[in-house]
């Protein structure tokens, strides 16, 4: 392997740049598709608040430590542990971001791809003539059309990675998270005139504390690891293209802002509807594919509705697949010395045979749970051990001194923060991280 020359790294242009790419990456089907169900089945309120106490109190240091990291390290991830500490074992933490990467990528494009195909199947009247929903959806998991479409969105992700960190991923995130917020407030405001607006916000803010049990903590600490996109690395890669000034503590608070805020209004968009005509909000992974097309066929305007709705999940998919993809992008690069051309090619060819098999165990291969397998694995265990790693790491295996000068910027911003900061990485985060995991697998 090749050591990267840490002159030859490009940086994101523009602040705003850097924020679109952070909170594109955060934001993604983990806020519109899967917190609405993942609320839903744990209780709506009493969820919710378990998943912002995780995310002030657990992610925003995580992300702060994978900052601090990533623009000390200026390199990959592997790389980045590989330069800061002597010790060999600390790579093997580059393995785990870059697995997870590629097997979040690989099921990932898949739902993105069902995003696709609804888009499609909207504007040209596909769905809004089907009558059942579920036997829809069933049908096209099940076709060739699945495996298609999922190799469609690999393919559209691979034209945006190659064409580089500022070219690509800047300019197509700067585009792209503008447009998706303005489409979900649209969205928000007319859930909000619907008459089950009441009950929907009712059922999204109102903690009901006796649904907490460990399933729902483990859920909400999941759901909290994958829609910050944090314990892979990503967010690490993303800082190593950051400038010596960028502000760490801000981007983090705000990329965490963002994303819970994006969260809620998927929450406000989609409960009041749900109430409204009378659907039920524990449905599962299929709410937002069988539950709300039926909505949005008994609306007016429905075709362009539904059209605007997966065309803001399919937007929000793409900010957040160009991260992953990153991270083994830059590390065949940077690590074996790789055209940036050939390795988003490696990536997109190991992600289209994983991803075609999680495609695939929707139909023919129907017996092999591929799609679940991948999903659990990654987000429920590879995301926090990987967040318990990187804390370790920053609080404690790298340069004290280094540390701090990443987090306050030579000790010229968020100086006051500092102490709580170290405090959470060292202690907070990576003890909070093991005993949720431990509690969630019935150790302790
Ligand atoms: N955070 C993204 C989402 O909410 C998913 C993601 C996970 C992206 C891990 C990058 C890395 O959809």
């Amino acid at each position: 392997m090749s050591d990267p020359k840490p002159q030859s790294r490009i940086s994101f242009a523009t602040r705003f740049g850097v924020i679109a790419a952070t909170a594109g990456s955060a934001v993604g089907l983990g806020n519109i598709w899967r917190f609405p169900y993942e609320a839903g089945n744990h209780g709506g309120g009493a969820f919710m608040l378990l998943y912002i106490m995780f995310v002030l109190i657990l992610g925003i240091p995580v992300i702060c430590a994978e900052f601090a990291i990533g623009r000390q390290g200026r390199s990959n991830i592997f790389g980045s542990f590989d330069r800061l500490s002597n010790r060999k074992g600390w790579k093997f933490t580059g393995y785990i971001g870059i697995l997870a990467s590629l097997m979040i990528l690989s099921f990932y494009s898949v739902v993105a791809g069902w995003t696709m195909e609804y888009f499609v199947q909207s504007l040209t009247g596909g769905l809004s003539a089907a009558s059942d929903m579920h036997g829809r959806f069933g049908e096209f998991c099940s076709g060739w059309r699945c495996v298609a479409y999922t190799v469609a969105f690999l393919v559209i992700n691979f034209l945006i990675v190659r064409k580089g960190v500022r070219k690509g991923i800047e300019r197509m995130s700067s585009i792209m998270m503008p447009a998706l917020f303005v489409i979900l407030l649209a969205f928000c405001i007319y859930s909000l005139t619907l008459p089950g607006a009441r009950q929907g916000i009712d059922f999204l803010f109102n903690p009901d504390f006796s649904k907490i049990d460990s399933k729902v903590v483990i859920g909400a600490l999941g759901q909290a690891f994958f829609s910050l996109s944090i314990g892979l690395g990503c967010m690490l890669t993303y800082a190593s293209y950051f400038k010596d000034s960028t502000n760490i503590l801000k981007n983090a608070s705000m990329t965490a802002g963002l994303d819970t805020l994006v969260a809620i209004l998927a929450g406000v968009l989609i409960f009041p509807a749900v109430f409204t005509f009378g659907a039920s909000p524990q449905e599962g992974p299929t709410l937002v594919f069988e539950v709300l097309p039926d909505i949005f066929n008994r609306l007016p305007a429905s075709r362009l509705l539904s059209a605007l709705f997966f065309f803001m999940l399919f937007l929000a998919s793409l900010t957040s697949t160009i991260s992953m993809s990153e991270i083994s992008t830059a590390f065949f690069s940077e690590q074996f010395g790789m055209s940036r051309r050939r390795s988003c090619i490696l990536t997109t060819a190991i992600c289209l045979v994983f991803g075609a098999l999680c495609a695939l165990s929707f139909g023919a291969l129907g017996n092999i749970p591929f799609f679940d397998f991948f999903n659990y694995f990654s987000s429920d265990i590879l995301l926090p051990v990987g967040g318990i790693f990187i804390c370790i790491f920053a609080g404690w295996i790298i340069d004290r001194k280094l540390l701090r000068n990443q987090l306050t910027n030579n000790g010229t911003t968020c100086v006051k923060f500092y102490k709580v900061l170290v405090f959470c990485i060292r202690y907070v985060a990576p003890v909070g991280l093991a005993v949720i995991l431990a509690v969630g697998f019935g150790i302790i």
